[in-house]
C-alpha cells in the first residue's frame, strides 16, 4: 500500500540567519569592517557545512548626515556618492571570499518601503508622538551635542560656537520597554555576549531610559527616508539601518519567508554599536510585536601597532593591501587566531608575519607539502591503501584525535571562540607533524619489507589532511578546498557534509594526488613598523632597477614635482615577457598615443586582468631597454620590495588626462 501523502513527514531543515552591521558608505572599508564580515563568513560557512540552511546578510548604510557630508565633500549628490562607494565594499567582500546570501543597500526600494511600513505600524500602535527636541547645534558640522558635551559654548569636535536649538521631532516611546528589556536580558543569558558586554547593557538600563528621537527635519537633513505621514521629516539613520535585519528576510512583504528566518540567530556587531542594537533595536522589535534576535555578539576593536586606528595618524589598515600581501586566507586566519573574539586586539605586520611563517608556512604548509611529496616519491603519486596488519597504536591515536574534533571544534564555534577552535584544529596539525618525525617514512622507504607500514603511515597522513581541510574550510576556504582536491578527494566543502564525511577512513586510496604550489610560501619579516604603505614605482623591481641614486629622504619643491608628467593610461594589451617571471609587456593608451611599457608586476597580476584598467603613467621618463624590449614610461604601484597594488582611479577617467 502506498503511504498517503499526508503521512510523509518532512524533516524541516535547520536554519541559521546571521548578519553583520551594514556599513556607512562615507569612507572605504578598513580592517574593522573586514573583521566583522570575516567572522560572520566563518560562522556562515561552518553552519552550512554542518547542514544548516544559512542566510548571511551584509550591506551598506547609505543615509544620514555622515554620508551626506562625505558626498558634499566630493562634490557629489549623495546617491551618486553611495553608488560609487558601495563597489569598494562589494569588491572587498569578493576578494575576501565572503559568502553572503544577500547584500542590502538602505537606498533600495525593497528596504525603504519597509522602513515606512514600520513607521506606520508604530504610529498606528500609538507609539509615536511629536515633541520639541533640544540640544546644542554646531551648524558647520551639522551636529547636535548634549549640554554636558559642549566645551565653553563651543563644539567639542571643531571648536566653533554652537547654538541652542529646539526643533519639533517624532519620538518613539522607548522608555515604556525598559523593564521588559531588562527582564529579557536576565532571562536569556546568551542574548548579549560576551558576558561583560551584557553587564554593561544592564548597567546602562539601570538609569531611566529616555524616548528615542527617530526623525530629522527635512529642512536640516534631506538625505533620509521620508516619513510616510509627514513629508517634513526623514527617518533617523539608526532606525532606518536597523530595519534592514527584517526588511530583507521579508517583514511586511513575505510572511512565509520572514517566518522562516526571523528571529535572527545572531547579529554580529562591534562593541561601539552594541547599545543601538541591544536597546534601540530590541525595543523597536518589542513595539512591533516581533521576537528578539537570539544573540547579539559584540566584538572588540583593533588598534594598529599599539595605536588607535585613525585617518589622521595615517595608520588605517587596508584589508585589500593585507590580502594582497599575505593572501586572503592568511589574513582571515590571522584576524580570528590572534585575538579571542570579543576582546580588543592589536594588529601589526610583525605579528601577522610571525603567525604566517610559524603556523601557516611551517606547521600547516610543511605538513601538507611533505605529505604530498612523500606520496609522490614513495607511492607513485597515488594515496596508498593502509594495511590493517601494519596499523599501530600511534595511528589509532591520530585517528582518535581527529575524531574528537567534531565535538571540540563545534563546541568552540558555537561559543564564538574562533581562536580556540583553531587551537583545537592545531592539535591535529601538531600531532601529524610529530607523527611524520616519529615514523620517518624516508627510513621505511629504504626497506621493501616495510612497504605495508610505509603505505599505512602515508595513508594516515593523507587522511589527516582531508580531515584538517574540513575543519579549516570556514576559516580558509580556498586553501582548504585546495588541500582536499590536491590530496585526491572530490569533496566540495561549500556544501553540507554528511556526518560520516567527518569520520576517519573516508579518503579513498588509489586516487592521484596533485601537488600544486606551496600553500603558504614563507615571507620575510618586516624590518620596521611601516606606518603607511608607500607608493613605489611598479617598474622598480630588482630585475629592472636602473642606477638610481639612493639618497636620504629629502623634501622636494613643487617645481620638482611638476617636472613629472603623470598621465592617465588605459591598458590595451598585456603579455608575459618570455624568460622573465616578474615582467609584463603592456601597451597603454595615453590619449594621444599608445605606449609600450615593461612593468615588474607579473607576480601580482595575470595579463588578462589588467586589460581595460586605468593606471597612472610617468609619461616623460627617458626610455629604457629591458630584456631587449623598449619601455617608454613607468606605471605607479604601491609596495615595497614586491608590488602590492596598482595605483588607479575611483571614477572612470579618460586616458591622457594629466594627474597632479
Ligand atoms: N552603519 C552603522 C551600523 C548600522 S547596523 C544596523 C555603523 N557603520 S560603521 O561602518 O561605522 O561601522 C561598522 C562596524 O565597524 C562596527 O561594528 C564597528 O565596531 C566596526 N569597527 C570600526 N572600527 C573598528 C576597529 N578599529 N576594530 C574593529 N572593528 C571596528 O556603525
Amino acid at each position: 500500500m502506498k503511504p498517503s501523502p499526508r503521512k510523509i513527514i518532512l524533516r524541516k531543515q535547520k536554519t541559521f540567519y546571521i548578519t553583520t552591521p551594514i556599513y556607512y558608505v562615507n569612507d572605504v572599508p578598513h580592517i574593522g569592517h573586514a573583521y566583522t564580515t570575516i567572522a560572520a563568513d566563518v560562522l556562515a560557512r561552518y553552519k552550512r557545512l554542518r547542514g544548516y540552511e544559512t542566510f548571511f546578510l551584509t550591506g551598506t548604510d547609505e543615509h544620514g548626515q555622515k554620508v551626506q557630508q562625505a558626498a558634499v565633500k566630493q562634490g557629489l549628490d549623495p546617491q551618486a556618492h553611495a553608488d560609487r562607494m558601495v563597489t569598494a565594499f562589494k569588491e572587498l567582500w569578493k576578494r575576501l571570499t565572503i559568502s553572503n546570501s544577500d547584500f542590502v543597500r538602505t537606498t533600495e526600494d525593497r528596504h525603504k518601503w519597509i522602513v515606512q511600513y514600520v513607521l506606520r505600524e508604530l504610529k498606528d500602535r500609538n507609539l509615536l508622538y511629536q515633541a520639541a527636541y533640544e540640544g546644542w547645534y554646531c551648524l558647520p558640522d551639522e551636529r547636535f551635542w548634549a549640554g554636558n558635551e559642549v566645551v565653553d559654548g563651543k563644539c567639542p569636535e571643531c571648536g566653533r560656537p554652537v547654538e541652542h536649538i529646539s526643533e519639533s521631532n517624532y519620538f518613539f516611546k522607548m522608555s515604556a520597554y525598559r523593564d521588559r528589556l531588562i527582564q529579557h536580558i536576565r532571562k536569556h543569558p546568551g542574548f548579549i555576549q560576551p558576558e561583560s558586554r551584557r553587564n554593561e547593557v544592564l548597567g546602562f538600563l539601570d538609569r531611566p531610559l529616555e524616548d528615542l528621537c527617530i526623525s530629522r527635519p527635512r529642512a536640516r537633513l534631506s538625505w533620509g527616508i521620508p516619513f510616510p505621514f509627514d513629508p517634513d521629516y526623514v527617518t533617523y539613520v539608526w532606525v532606518d539601518a536597523l530595519v534592514n535585519y527584517i526588511s530583507v528576510p521579508g517583514y511586511g512583504s513575505d510572511d512565509r519567508r520572514f517566518k522562516k528566518w526571523w528571529p535572527a540567530d545572531i547579529h554580529l556587531v562591534g562593541k561601539d554599536i552594541l547599545t543601538t542594537h541591544a536597546v534601540y533595536w530590541s525595543t523597536l522589535l518589542m513595539a512591533l510585536g516581533l521576537d528578539l534576535p537570539k544573540t547579539l555578539f559584540a566584538h572588540g576593536w583593533w588598534t594598529v601597532n599599539g595605536e588607535k586606528m585613525s585617518k589622521s595618524l595615517g595608520n588605517v589598515v587596508d584589508p585589500n593591501a593585507m590580502a594582497a600581501e599575505y593572501g586572503t586566507d592568511a589574513f582571515r586566519y590571522f584576524l580570528l587566531r590572534e585575538v579571542p573574539f570579543g576582546q580588543d586586539g592589536d594588529f601589526s605586520k610583525q605579528a601577522m608575519t610571525g603567525r604566517y611563517n610559524s603556523e601557516l608556512a611551517n606547521d600547516l604548509g610543511n605538513l601538507f607539502s611533505r605529505t604530498l611529496t612523500m606520496i609522490e616519491k614513495y607511492s607513485g603519486g597515488a594515496v596508498p591503501k593502509p594495511h590493517p596488519k601494519a596499523v599501530k597504536a600511534d595511528d589509532r591515536r591520530m585517528a582518535a584525535r581527529a575524531g574528537k574534533l567534531y565535538k571540540s571544534v563545534g563546541g568552540e564555534m558555537d561559543r564564538f571562540a574562533f581562536h580556540r577552535a583553531l587551537l583545537e584544529i592545531w592539535t591535529l596539525v601538531d600531532s601529524a607533524n610529530r607523527y611524520v618525525e616519529q615514523n620517518a617514512p624516508w627510513d621505511l622507504a629504504k626497506d621493501p619489507k616495510k612497504r605495508p607500514r610505509l603505505d599505512t603511515v602515508l595513508y594516515h597522513l593523507a587522511e589527516t589532511i582531508r580531515i584538517l581541510a574540513i575543519y579549516l574550510f570556514p576559516f580558509m576556504p580556498t586553501t582548504a578546498q585546495r588541500m582536499i582536491t590536491e590530496i585526491g578527494s572530490t569533496a566540495q566543502l561549500d556544501h553540507a557534509l554528511k556526518p560520516w564525511d567527518y569520520q576517519w577512513g573516508k579518503l579513498k586510496p588509489a586516487r592521484a594526488v596533485q601537488k600544486g604550489r606551496p600553500l603558504f610560501p614563507r615571507m620575510e619579516a618586516p624590518a620596521t613598523i611601516p606606518k603607511q604603505e608607500t607608493v613605489a614605482s611598479a617598474t622598480l623591481s630588482k630585475e629592472i632597477r636602473m642606477e638610481s641614486t639612493q639618497t636620504e629622504p629629502s623634501l622636494i619643491t613643487i617645481d620638482d614635482f611638476r617636472k613629472l608628467e603623470l598621465r592617465v593610461g588605459r591598458v590595451v594589451t598585456a603579455e608575459k615577457v618570455a624568460g622573465a617571471d616578474k615582467l609584463l609587456k603592456l601597451s597603454v593608451d595615453i590619449g594621444t598615443e599608445t605606449r609600450q611599457i615593461v612593468a615588474g608586476i607579473a607576480k601580482k597580476y595575470i595579463p588578462e586582468e589588467l586589460i581595460g584598467k586605468s593606471v597612472i603613467l610617468i609619461a616623460n621618463l627617458k626610455p629604457a631597454v629591458i630584456r631587449g624590449i623598449e619601455s617608454r614610461g613607468m606605471i605607479l604601484a604601491a609596495g615595497d620590495k614586491e608590488v602590492e597594488a596598482l595605483a588607479t582611479f575611483i571614477e572612470p577617467v579618460q586616458p591622457g588626462l594629466r594627474v597632479k
